[in-house]
């Protein structure tokens, strides 16, 4: 496993310097972009790292796939009634389609999938970013994961966008709490502070049909992670999930703190860092070193 990383990190590491900070978040502007690591978890739990796999980085929108865990875990089916389960072909903060679908987004990666998502979870939880900082610790075996509330506090001041999502989807029916304070929880899943370590242990249920080693723990049945899984092959990539599948061919999440996770089932799951952003918002190097992985372990899911 490690001759496989050293390859891949090998034939990536040239690419540093390519693609841009996420700024939008002006407490992430500041993140250094020559940073490179990854994280392999096989479904035994046993982890295996190059580069800067220990940093903790903010996971951003890796922590929909938590969220959409959490709810699942709390609405079974139901919750299909609220959200949907198509790719968007449109960028991750995109208000458009939300009015010509009354209310409902197309999915629990988008942002207002995440945000109705949040919502469900609030219904459900008196702290929900407790709740959830409490499930990313054991899932990870990480008891000293923090939220990083500098970046929180910063996306709250510039909520705008994710806020009109919010309150369209409320005019609608689709939001049973205050928008503030979902909007507060979802800022702080998404300012959880993760290495690729953490992540990679975190998400290996995905790889073991919802059973996670390191926690010793039934996340999900195994029917749920296809569904999981199938979402992250569809939409979990964005605007770039067809090329992301073309390309690479393996259930992915981004984040625009520069991490992108996936998922080889039934043998692992890897997290990839690297903080410069391509123009869709997703890790440049983090989606090289996916192709380069699936180029060389000659397996997909397609
Ligand atoms: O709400 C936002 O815009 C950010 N907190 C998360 C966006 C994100 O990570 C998109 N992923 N590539």
């Amino acid at each position: 496993m490690l001759a496989l990383l050293q390859d891949i990190y090998d034939e990536v590491e040239p690419m540093l310097g390519m693609g841009k900070v996420a700024d939008y978040i002006p407490a992430l502007a500041t993140v250094n972009p020559r940073q490179f690591g990854i994280s392999i978890c096989d479904t035994n739990g046993q982890i295996t790292s190059i580069g800067d796999a220990s940093v903790p980085f903010s996971i951003q929108s890796i922590s929909k796939v938590f969220n959409l865990v959490l709810a699942i875990n709390h609405y079974g089916e139901t919750m299909w009634e609220r959200v949907g389960c198509e790719p968007s072909g449109l960028p991750f903060n995109s208000l458009v389609q939300l009015e010509y679908e009354n209310g409902i987004p197309r999915n629990p990666f988008i942002n207002a999938g995440a945000l109705v998502v949040s919502d469900m979870v609030q219904s459900r939880f008196a702290s929900p970013y407790i709740a959830m900082r409490d499930f990313v610790r054991r899932l990870s075996c990480n008891g000293d994961i923090v939220v990083n509330k500098v970046v929180a506090e910063s996306e709250y001041e510039h909520r705008s966008r994710n806020a009109a999502m919010a309150y369209l989807m409320k005019a609608y029916g689709n939001f049973e709490n205050e928008v503030e304070d979902v909007l507060r929880n979802y800022f702080h899943n998404c300012a959880l502070e993760m290495s690729c370590e953490d992540l990679a242990r975190s998400t290996s249920f995905l790889a073991n049909a919802g059973f996670s080693t390191c926690a010793n723990e039934k996340v999900l049945t195994p029917y749920q992670t296809k569904q999981v899984n199938a979402l992250l092959a569809t939409s979990g990539m964005y605007d770039e999930a067809g090329s992301f599948a073309f390309k690479v061919g393996l259930p992915g999440k981004s984040g625009v703190g520069g991490g992108i996770v996936a998922v080889v089932p039934g043998r692992f799951s890897i997290c990839v860092f690297s903080p410069a952003l391509n123009s869709v918002g997703n890790s440049q190097l983090g989606v090289a070193a996916l192709t380069s992985l699936s180029e060389r372990i000659n397996w997909s899911i397609y």
